[in-house]
């Protein structure tokens, strides 16, 4: 018998939480689970869904007030009259704002719901938040650092289990390093200078400020590196400023033109294979999935010592970790590779082996088993 999940996520733009849900969705054994989104409007997220034939519903998810309080209801009405009528079974809720409408609605359907949490950054243990997950009939976190965030928040121990990421392993691994030449010729880098990438959504948590100031201590010791910084301002006016005080930054060193902003690209496997060292400098990063993506790739990493990344790097064998938000250690560890490209390739060649731990196939199965515990169990 197949079984029906309702996924439930507000945000309509691709981020991380978006990109790993997508690939479950996509994975889920055929015949067993029937996937079904349902999101806030549509965007490039639900945009992605359609295309891969997963039906999407739209509804509002507007903010409690005490003024207009029937709008919450009615939304929350909405929500069970979808689990309904499309013959839900379990509603799977993406780490966002729609997490209380679900506690709500599927206790009103009687249907049981799990948590995906993926964050610790923003404003996800609220006092009302945490009642909603210790509601779920499971919390899945994205690492152990986000589990221990989530207990520390005061989540039952025994709610909570860690699920990694799903990556493309092999899409990344069995690109071609063509693709990089091709892309550098692109962006305007010589074929053969080294590369040190940052692969981001932009905005200051992701340590873009260390990394631009790194990059031009860097730039300073040696002379044939180019620094490439992908991705778009994350949502908010804030980002776009941040990201005009990056530039501005850059344009009044004197290497301007070693530096290149590349925007959103919807190619990083390719993106990858131009880069030599990434750099992972996120003040703390829940999971961080371009670390993965960089190992599939070749690249040699540079990531903080904070969240969930020493979960993937380890010191020395796969990658480099420094402590977070330190402009030296970064440069320092930056220049360490530079220097030695026999250190490159041992800590590309671990992280390639690392990779193969954070498969789509691993991560579905895992999902999976736990659909079948809480289905039974409910
Ligand atoms: N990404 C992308 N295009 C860009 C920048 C990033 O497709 O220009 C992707 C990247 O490959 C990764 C995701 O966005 O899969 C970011 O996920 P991550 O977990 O690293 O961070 P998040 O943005 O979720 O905090
Ligand atoms: C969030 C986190 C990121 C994680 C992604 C997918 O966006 O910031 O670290 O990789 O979710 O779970």
């Amino acid at each position: 018998m197949s079984r029906r999940i309702l996924f439930v996520d507000t945000f309509t733009c691709l981020g991380g939480a978006e990109i790993s849900l997508l690939a479950l969705m996509k994975h889920l054994k055929a015949g067993r689970y029937v996937p079904h989104l349902l999101t806030s409007t549509d965007g490039p997220f639900p945009g992605q869904a359609r295309k891969a034939d997963i039906p999407v519903s739209t509804q509002e998810f507007p903010w409690f007030s005490r003024r207009r309080p029937w709008r919450y209801a009615l939304s929350i009405y909405q929500l069970v009259r979808i689990i309904q009528d499309s013959r839900i079974d379990l509603v799977h809720a993406n780490c966002d704002h729609s997490l209380r409408y679900v506690m709500h609605a599927s206790r009103l359907a009687r249907v049981p719901y799990v948590a995906h949490v993926r964050d610790f950054v923003r404003t996800w243990f609220q006092p009302g938040k945490v009642v909603a997950l210790n509601q779920a009939m499971r919390v899945i976190a994205n690492s152990n650092a986000v589990a221990h965030a989530c207990v520390q928040a005061g989540v039952a121990p025994s709610r909570v289990t860690t699920i990694y990421n799903p990556v493309d392993v092999e899409t990344f691994r069995a690109v071609p390093a063509t693709a990089g030449t091709q892309l550098r010729a692109e962006v305007g880098i010589p074929a053969e200078t080294l590369v040190v990438g940052i692969v981001a959504h932009i905005q200051p948590i992701k340590g873009h400020m260390e990394f631009i100031q790194a990059a031009i201590q860097l730039a300073d010791r040696v002379s044939d590196m180019h620094f490439l910084i992908v991705g778009a301002p994350a949502t908010g006016e804030s980002n776009e400023l941040f990201l005009e005080r990056l530039q501005a930054r850059v344009l009044a060193s004197e290497y301007a033109d070693r530096f290149h902003f590349t925007g959103f690209r919807s190619d990083i496997p390719a993106v990858m294979k131009a880069i030599d060292i990434l750099a992972v400098p996120s003040w703390a990063e829940p999971f961080g999935r371009v670390t993965v993506e960089g190992m599939a790739s070749g690249c040699a990493i540079v990531g903080t010592e904070a969240g969930g990344l020493p979960e993937i790097v380890t010191d020395g064998v796969d990658g480099l970790l420094v402590p977070s938000r330190s402009v030296d250690a970064l440069s320092a560890a930056l220049y360490r590779l530079a220097v030695d490209s026999e250190l490159r390739q041992r800590l590309a060649q671990a992280g390639r082996r690392t990779a193969q731990w954070f498969t789509i196939t691993d991560h579905v199965e895992h999902i999976q088993a736990l659909y079948d515990a809480v289905l039974s169990a409910h």
